[in-house]
């Protein structure tokens, strides 16, 4: 069983990606809703909750792991995969998506959490592969797609980010899982001549190379959240309709 974690509904955007790598593997996702938003907690903080859900996934026989969140990839809780799931593959979020550049030569932007713009993973990853970024931290947007603002607060949010830069890039990389749940939001804010990138599709190759086949099974979803949330639920039915699965919340 692959277990995907996320502060919530972020990870769906994964999920899905992945169910299209895996279609007969089961798959436990871990949504922590009770402490979403990650993005604008400390990095103390994100190790503390990272630990939780790897303990959750590891008591529940996860054989593989997807961090479907770049905050706790930014919270450098990387090592804590290692410790406490020796066993298992992982495969989080950052690495994936800048290598997936290496071969392009197009001007970058990287748009995220306030968490995972001020640690720097995302630019110290690009300097690596040669490549400066420019970087857009959206402050509240994660949690407003979480707890289901309206759309155009939404496009008020991303707005505000965005102006607040110069264009001068080709690329820009929605580098919170919360943003491809808003896509058609950002394509209408963002001028035409700008791609815009879910690292989902990397993420879940990467998962693809890693995982072996041994993910066979018959290809259900579980659901586990730590706090209920209409907004989740609705999501799930919306993106996953025609999937077995079940949405548990924890005590
Ligand atoms: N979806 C997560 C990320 O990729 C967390 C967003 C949040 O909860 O602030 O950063």
């Amino acid at each position: 069983m692959i277990g995907v974690i996320d502060s919530g509904s972020g990870g769906l955007s994964v999920l899905l990606e992945l169910k299209k790598q895996f279609p007969q593997a089961d798959f436990l996702y871990y949504g922590d809703i009770k402490n979403a938003p990650y993005g604008e907690k400390t990095h103390a903080e994100l190790s503390r909750l990272t630990v939780d859900a790897l303990k959750f996934l590891k008591d529940n026989r996860v054989t593989n792991v997807v961090s479907a969140c770049n905050s706790v990839s930014a919270s450098m809780a990387i090592s804590l995969f290692d410790t406490l799931l020796s066993a298992q593959h992982i495969v989080e979020m950052v690495g994936p998506t800048v290598q997936s550049f290496l071969q392009d030569t197009r001007r970058v932007a990287v748009c995220a959490t306030q968490a995972t713009i001020d640690s720097g993973m995302y630019q110290n990853a690009f300097h690596m592969i040669d490549k400066e970024i420019t970087t857009i931290a959206i402050p509240d947007l994660a949690g407003q797609i979480e707890f289901g603002a309206t759309e155009e607060d939404i496009k008020n949010t991303i707005t505000k980010a965005i102006s607040a830069q110069s264009t001068n890039y080709d690329v820009l990389v929605l580098a919170c899982t919360h943003y491809p749940l808003v896509q058609n939001v950002f394509r209408s804010v963002l001028n035409d001549s700008i791609e815009i990138i879910d690292p989902a599709h990397a993420v879940a190759a990467r998962a693809k190379k890693l995982f072996k086949d041994e993910e066979g099974s018959d290809g259900k979803v579980q659901f586990v959240i730590t706090k209920d949330a209409g907004s989740f639920r609705n999501r799930v039915e919306e993106l996953f309709a025609d999937q077995r699965k079940t949405i548990e919340v924890l005590p």
